[in-house]
């Protein structure tokens, strides 16, 4: 092998190397082309190899010079792998742009059951002037429901509640949340009490727009020294004009019921009619919201209390009743369908 010939070879190494590195376009090529012009079998490797077989004289710098080839390569790799790297950084930038323009997905929102809105402005309210909110359990005893009540089994006012009872006798669904009143009364005899008691009722209705299987209702129950009719109106007229606005005007009328005496009923004047009398006031101008009275003498004794030293008011409202009337909505039904299209107006 002359001099010139080994030095030409290594020329041509080194312009072949160059060559193809040229055609490397991506990660894999640049993996290969390592193997192919700088592993272990590659053409300058090999020329390290083929020194011995040269003369002595020729060998340094043929050594020096493959060194360099070397050298060369390697440096056209590391060059060459920036290139590929940044095109292929590009490449993925431009494919995976995001448009920040477009206009975002509407995230759903929850919302609150228009059950839940009305109990909890009802909870405001009383809670602002005093009360405590006491929950009882849904299913009571005969005795709870009726009897402690001053309903007697005989009694023709039992005819109030269609009831729904279970099959082991004396245990029913309870028909109002007044059973409430006796628990409450029990727990706290005989400290003051003002509280409120929230929950499901349950009745053997013929379902209809009206009415319904099942419903919420909320007591409402103070006891103490010295509690008064005015107490118990001044604290309905109070709920209504918080509920409903300051100059709503209300009326008390006489009722009956066998837990308290005297009885009544209030009526809001219709907020959709203003009094003048419209459909959903059926003409008369007022709403009935709620009923009420000085508790019977015979329930604060059954709770505990001396009616010979205590009074008190109750009353009960039915909040979906009233969620009907100020918004409008014409049947009860809606409230425990789980019908998005009517839930998610609220
Ligand atoms: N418990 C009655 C019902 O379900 C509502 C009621 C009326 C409750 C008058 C009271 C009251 O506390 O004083 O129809």
């Amino acid at each position: 092998m002359t001099e010139t010939q080994v030095f030409e070879d290594l020329e041509q190494i080194l312009q072949q190397g160059l060559a193809a590195l040229e055609e490397v376009k991506d990660e894999a090529g640049l993996q290969a082309w390592r193997t192919a012009h700088l592993g272990r079998s590659a053409p300058v490797m090999q020329m390290f190899s083929r020194l011995p077989q040269l003369p002595k004289e020729l060998r340094p710098q043929v050594g020096q010079r493959a060194n360099q080839v070397k050298q060369a390569l390697e440096a056209a790799l590391a060059e060459r792998g920036e290139q590929v790297r940044a095109a292929s950084l590009q490449q993925k930038l431009a494919s995976e742009r995001v448009d920040v323009t477009l206009p975002g997905r509407q995230p759903l929102r929850g919302r609150l059951h228009p059950e839940t809105q009305v109990l909890r402005r009802i909870f405001a309210v009383f809670e602002e002037m005093g009360f405590q909110v006491f929950r009882s359990r849904d299913v009571e005893t005969d005795e709870y429901n009726f009897e402690l009540l001053n309903i007697p089994a005989y009694h023709p006012a039992r005819d109030m509640w269609d009831t729904f009872y279970t099959t082991r006798p004396g245990v029913l669904l309870r028909t109002h949340t007044s059973p409430g009143q006796i628990h409450v009364m029990r727990a706290s005899a005989p400290e003051p009490i003002r509280a409120i008691l929230p929950g499901m009722c349950y009745r053997y209705e013929q379902v209809s727009a009206r009415h319904e299987t099942q419903f919420y209702q909320v007591e409402v129950l103070a006891v103490g020294k010295n509690i008064t009719f005015g107490d118990l109106k001044g604290t309905v007229n109070g709920f209504a004009r918080r509920m409903f606005g300051q100059n709503v005007r209300t009326r008390l009328r006489p009722s009956y019921f066998p837990f308290t005496e005297p009885s009544a009923e209030m009526d809001v004047e219709c907020f959709v009619c203003g009094g003048k009398g419209c459909p959903v006031c059926k003409g008369s101008g007022w709403l009935e919201i709620m009923g009420c009275g000085m508790m019977h003498p015979t329930v604060l004794r059954n709770g505990g209390y001396d009616p010979e030293v205590y009074s008190g008011f109750a009353a009960g409202m039915g909040p979906e009743r009233i969620s009907m009337l100020q918004s409008r909505i014409e049947d009860i039904r809606y409230f425990w369908a789980n019908d998005l299209r009517f839930l998610e107006q609220f």
